[in-house]
């Protein structure tokens, strides 16, 4: 049974007088019980082509294709010339899982005879990434974020804004963080083919408009969620299980040499990796290990379930059930606080780290984002 003398809610001011205008991120305020968080069901999935284009389909799944344990892939390759970078300029907000969703209502219409046409069946609709930023923020000590939420048919749609520090980053970055962030990308081309039985081809272009999405639906204690996440592959054996369990996720870490960097993998890069792939449901993520130069020299798989227990021997380190009780007590902080159901008003709730989550109320504003076209479909 819980200890419910010793469950302290997060909701304070700055007094210490409980006055539920602000939530704590304090990591000991979430240390209880694993909430329930059900087996994440894939519903659909949508993907977007090399200009970005939606589809309401698969064409841009990619199929998984095991590396030599010990490659010599070059991630530098093709950087100058065979690159076609996304604009990250442009805010797609929500628009894409929109799309999906006036696509494929039925699956998601409410069960209830006398709810209204626009009503879902689920309490939020948002970003897997969104999500993953959510885990993460007790232990998050440099990057602070903003998320707009609207109430509309009873749904709370949750929607990031950028922060002026994240625009000044993205505006602002190295040529060679530039070119550190063609790796991630360049990997997946080293080990992902188009189609079950094609090999991987290096020596294509790698366009970072194209993309594959899962939509998911789990729940999160009494929160019923809906979410989309990019997938970057999948097992190609057709006996595999189905998705989201037969999908991949991959990454590309600096090379470990030392047990300081083994720690610190452990410690900081692997609560990102869980947190993402824990989310939808993926149950592996296969790693590659790269040198200075960007040549990867070694690959490792990593399985979600097992992260929990390799990250025990560190002391002091991030605990699942810290950010899963967190994320769910945001949830509620939002349901309480975003009550007027309307697609003019935005609940703005920023964070910074060291301090509790706040928020502003904006009508008619810059921030709103649910398109005209969406209030219009949902409603007829
Ligand atoms: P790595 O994570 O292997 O470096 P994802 O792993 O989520 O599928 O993302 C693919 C790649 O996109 C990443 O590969 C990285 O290169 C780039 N990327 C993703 N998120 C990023 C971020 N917040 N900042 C910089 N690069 C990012
Ligand atoms: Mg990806
Ligand atoms: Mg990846």
């Amino acid at each position: 049974p819980h200890n419910h003398q010793h469950h302290q809610s997060g909701w304070t001011s700055g007094q210490g007088t409980p006055s539920s205008q602000s939530l704590s991120t304090r990591r000991e305020l979430y240390e209880r019980d694993f909430p329930v968080y059900k087996q994440p069901v894939e519903v659909g999935c949508f993907s977007l082509d090399s200009e970005r284009r939606f589809f309401n389909d698969g064409r841009q799944m990619r199929y998984y294709v095991e590396p030599d344990r010990n490659p010599h892939f070059d991630l530098r390759d093709g950087y100058r010339d065979r690159f076609i970078k996304r604009d990250d300029s442009v805010k797609e907000k929500l628009d894409h899982i929109l799309r999906w969703v006036i696509a494929n209502r039925s699956k998601l219409k409410s069960k209830v005879p006398s709810a209204s046409s626009s009503a879902l069946d689920v309490d939020f609709v948002t970003w897997r990434g969104h999500l993953t930023k959510l885990l993460t923020t007790p232990y998050e000590t440099r990057e602070g974020w903003m998320l707009a939420v609207t109430r509309f048919g009873g749904t709370l749609y949750i929607s990031e804004v950028e922060t002026e520090s994240a625009r000044r980053e993205r505006e602002n970055r190295t040529e060679r963080h530039e070119e550190m962030m063609y790796w991630g990308y360049k990997f997946e081309q080293y080990t992902c083919a188009d189609t079950v039985h094609a090999l991987p081809d290096p020596g294509g272009v790698v366009n970072t408009n194209e993309a594959f999405c899962t939509v998911v639906q789990t729940r999160l204690a009494d929160h019923r969620l809906l979410f989309s996440g990019e997938v970057d592959c999948r097992e190609k054996d057709p006996e595999a299980p189905p998705p989201p369990a037969c999908y991949v996720e991959l990454k590309t870490s600096a090379e470990i040499c030392t047990p300081k960097q083994r720690s610190n993998l452990h410690r900081f890069k692997l609560l990102k990796w869980w947190a993402q792939s824990f989310l939808p449901g993926v149950p592996r993520v296969v790693a590659g290990f790269r040198d200075h130069e960007g040549v990867v020299v070694s690959v490792e798989t990593f399985h979600i379930s097992k992260i929990s227990h390799l990250i025990k021997n560190e002391y002091n380190c991030w605990k699942p059930t810290v950010c899963m009780n967190f994320c769910c007590e945001f949830l509620s902080f939002v349901k309480r606080i975003a009550t007027e159901d309307s697609h003019r008003v935005v609940y703005l709730f920023s964070w910074e780290p060291y301090k509790d989550v706040t928020y502003s109320v904006h009508r008619d504003s810059q921030y709103s984002f649910l398109p005209q076209w969406y209030i219009e479909e949902i409603t007829r």
